[in-house]
């Protein structure tokens, strides 16, 4: 199973096994990790699940998608490689995957 690594604001590292073909998001979720709220529970509705992919990661993670690009105009402190992590789909490739989590969400 490939692991993620979620690094918070405060600069604390965790790093979790990931189900391929769930995504960052229920990943984190599933391991309480803090900083990630998912209000709308996965449907790119709410923007509380910000993450920012490690530069060395951008690529193998994608863009976002339109609908995604819209939706974080509503996240707090967007930098270019923000993404909603119930829009990144575990694949096996991302085996290793470094998301930090924002200062806050909203
Ligand atoms: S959980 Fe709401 S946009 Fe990702």
């Amino acid at each position: 199973m490939p692991n993620i690594t979620f690094i918070d604001a405060q600069g604390e590292s965790r790093t979790v096994e990931a189900e391929t073909g769930s995504t960052v998001m229920e990943t984190a979720i599933r391991n309480a990790i803090p900083g990630i709220e998912a209000e709308c529970g996965g449907a790119c509705a709410c923007a509380t699940c910000h993450v920012y992919v490690d530069d060395a990661w951008t690529a193998a993670v994608g863009p976002a998608e339109h609908m995604e690009e819209d939706m974080l105009d509503f996240a707090f402190d967007v930098r270019p490689n923000s993404r909603l992590s119930c829009q990144i789909r575990i694949r096996d490739e991302l085996d290793g995957l470094v998301v930090r989590t924002p200062e806050r969400q909203g």
